[in-house]
């Protein structure tokens, strides 16, 4: 990865911290986002040290709202004349329905219209870079994922689980839209599930009737490590060059949700989700 740029979106901790010691240490320059500078700093610095890089990029944004996402752009693109590889990793689960400055359900909002958005605006760069990656982090709760195109933000019912899975579904559908989009330019597109992942993940909203079973759960999950390996497998590695339009796990393509191999349907969201951040 020598010579290689790489942003990682929600690097201060969790998965993204992992990926990013792991691209660093291969010769990547590495960027990282998170809400609080502070504790961005505090997490390049980790990197650092535990990486050998001598430097890790800082943005902070808070990435649920779409002004933050346009502001963080504008930052990345001003601080690296190229983009070789873009791991969409920013997510997380909310056990109650919450309203983003934009007025959007938060779980749609932050796990897929702030990739959306902030995929399209860097896209110029990626293209001018390529070959270039963009990596997705979804979560095998994709499979599980509908798309309620009549009931998008949640509004006539609101379920944690219903919402993240959908998010996540919207993850993969996104990554194949993109993928075709991107033919012939030389960016590839991919989406992930990390495995169960021992991290701060769900720990802002969590759900009153999972948390006890995620508590006993907590020891025979992944270390962060090792939820890494499939995201940094996807942006490193030679054995990755070209792969396009799929989803893996365990660094292995898998079948995903049956309903993301319909181009209508993908292109419907795509459509809508454009709609939504005013592209
Ligand atoms: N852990 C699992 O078992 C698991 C399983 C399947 C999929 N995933 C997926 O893996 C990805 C990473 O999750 P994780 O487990 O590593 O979670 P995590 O430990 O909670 O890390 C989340 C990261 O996102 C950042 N973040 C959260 N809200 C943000 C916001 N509004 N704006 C900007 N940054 C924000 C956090 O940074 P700050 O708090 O510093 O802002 C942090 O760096 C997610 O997409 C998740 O859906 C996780």
């Amino acid at each position: 990865m020598d010579g290689k740029t790489v942003l990682i979106t929600g690097g201060t901790g969790g998965i993204g911290r992992a990926a990013a010691i792991g691209l660093a240490s291969r010769g990547a320059r590495v960027g990282i986002t998170g809400r609080d500078r502070a504790r961005a700093e505090e997490a390049a610095a980790e990197i650092r040290r535990t990486s050998g890089a001598s430097v890790v990029d800082v943005f902070v944004a808070d990435m649920s709202s779409q002004a933050e996402v346009r502001r963080l752009a504008a930052e990345v693109l001003a601080a690296f004349p190229r983009i070789d590889v873009l791991l969409n990793n920013v997510g997380g689960f909310w056990s109650h329905r919450h309203v983003t400055a934009d007025g959007l359900e938060h779980t749609f909002a932050l796990n897929h219209l702030a990739p959306f958005l902030l995929t399209s605006l860097l896209l110029d760069r990626l293209i001018a870079s390529a070959p270039a990656r963009v990596v997705t982090v979804s979560s095998g709760a994709q499979s599980m994922g509908k798309i309620d195109f009549d009931d998008l933000m949640g509004e006539r019912k609101y379920s944690g689980q219903t919402a993240y899975n959908q998010s996540k579904l919207a993850n993969v559908m996104f990554t194949y839209e993109l993928a075709r989009r991107l033919a012939g330019t030389g960016v590839t597109a991919t989406a992930l599930h990390p495995g169960m992942t021992n991290t701060a993940f769900s720990a802002e909203d969590p759900s009153g009737a999972f948390a006890p079973l995620v508590a006993v759960m907590r020891p025979f999950m992944r270390s962060p490590e090792k939820g890494a390996e499939t995201p940094v497998y996807l942006a490193s590695s030679p054995n990755a060059e070209g792969l396009t339009g799929q989803y893996f796990a365990n660094r292995e393509p898998k079948k995903s949700n049956k309903s993301s191999y319909d181009a209508a349907v993908t292109g419907r969201l795509w459509q809508v989700s454009a709609d939504l951040v005013g592209m």
